[in-house]
């Protein structure tokens, strides 16, 4: 594969925090993360060391922000320059009410001049590269010709990279989660808008989980995002690296070596003072699909954790699972 090919794992709220970045590290180091999408506004007025704060090791990572105005997106991009992320996103793809509201997000995609002046209002402030992650379309604008005189005119702002959900996102009458599985997933339009625009580099996202679903897009686009695969069965991110190019691929994981850096992740999580099922309530996938993992699952009732006493101990944790390597479990998935 070639090795600038980019995997990546999608921005999530409430999903891909801080916390579920720092574990998504045991199983690939190449992959890019995202974080979770933060409003420009709640970055110009928020706390910005809670709201932007990441470990070094979460690199490279990219800042996804949602606004509706160029003004403040460059100010909100000016305000993360001193924690230097490795890119910049501009989310217009979110199709939740709340954002809509706020004209943030997959409504974007009806006024392609203002993501474009945004766009560029982002890089004239960022020392980083600015990108974007959209739609294929939205409501009764979901043909190709729409999406592909969107990126004509959003290309006058130069993004780095387009990151191109393959589903349109019908605004009224379907929520978030019906939006990512109801509108049918379209790979089509994606490969052909790379083959329309061949300069512009072109990542697709949406319905892609196994290490032959990332295989079967490398012909034709620049990268792939998977979200909740990443999420839902974190084991599954050990292909990511295998799959970019490595010359050698990194040795397998064991389940004991897994517990001993989550072991690892959660001493440094109470060091900074930070309760437990903050790290704990990202784990529930892990073995999913082995055995062991309704056992784990139970294990791991978030309630329990608000307790610091009661979170496990890394022995505890070993004592349930079996000693067998992920790639063969991975291999019985
Ligand atoms: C819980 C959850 C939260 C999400 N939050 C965001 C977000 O903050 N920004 C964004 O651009 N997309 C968000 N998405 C959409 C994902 O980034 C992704 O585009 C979508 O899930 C399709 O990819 P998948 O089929 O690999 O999951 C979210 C998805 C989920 C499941």
């Amino acid at each position: 594969m070639n090795p600038e090919f980019r995997i990546s794992v999608a921005p999530m709220v409430d999903w891909t925090d801080t916390w579920f970045r720092q574990f998504a590290r045991i199983f690939t180091k190449k992959a890019w993360l995202y974080t979770e999408m933060i409003t420009a506004p709640a970055i110009l007025h928020g706390d910005l060391s809670r709201l932007l704060y990441y470990d070094s090791a979460e690199k490279p990572l990219v800042l996804q922000i949602a606004a509706d105005s160029p003004e403040e997106a460059a100010r909100a991009v000016n305000a993360a320059v001193p924690f230097a992320y490795d890119e910049i996103n501009l989310n217009v793809g979110c199709p939740s009410d709340k954002v809509q509201k706020g004209r943030f997000g997959a409504c974007l995609m009806a006024e392609p001049e203002l993501v474009r002046d945004i766009i560029t209002a982002m890089k004239s402030t960022s020392l980083v590269p600015v990108t974007i992650k959209h739609r294929i379309g939205i409501d009764d604008t979901g043909t190709y010709d729409h999406l592909k005189q969107f990126v004509q005119i959003v290309n006058e702002a130069r993004p780095s990279r387009y990151i191109v959900h393959g589903r349109i996102a019908l605004l009224k009458g379907l929520d978030p989660r019906q939006n990512r599985t109801i509108p049918p997933l379209r790979y089509e339009d994606v490969y052909r808008l790379k083959k329309d625009f061949p300069h512009i580099t072109v990542d697709i996202n949406g319905g892609i989980k196994t290490a032959r679903d990332i295989e079967s897009h490398v012909p034709f686009i620049d990268g792939v995002m998977i979200g909740r695969e990443a999420y839902e069965n974190p084991a599954s991110m050990v292909w990511y690296d295998r799959l970019t190019g490595e010359e050698a691929p990194p040795p397998s994981l064991s389940y004991r070596q897994v517990i001993a850096c989550i072991h690892k992740l959660d001493q440094r999580m109470r060091a900074s003072g930070e309760p437990p099922w903050r790290l704990y309530r990202h784990l529930s996938g892990l073995f999913k699909n082995m055995r062991g993992a309704k056992e784990f699952r139970r294990f791991l009732d978030a309630k329990a954790f608000k307790d610091p006493a009661a979170a496990p101990t890394a022995e505890t944790l070993y004592s349930l699972l079996p000693p067998q390597t992920l790639d063969t479990l991975l291999g019985e998935t």
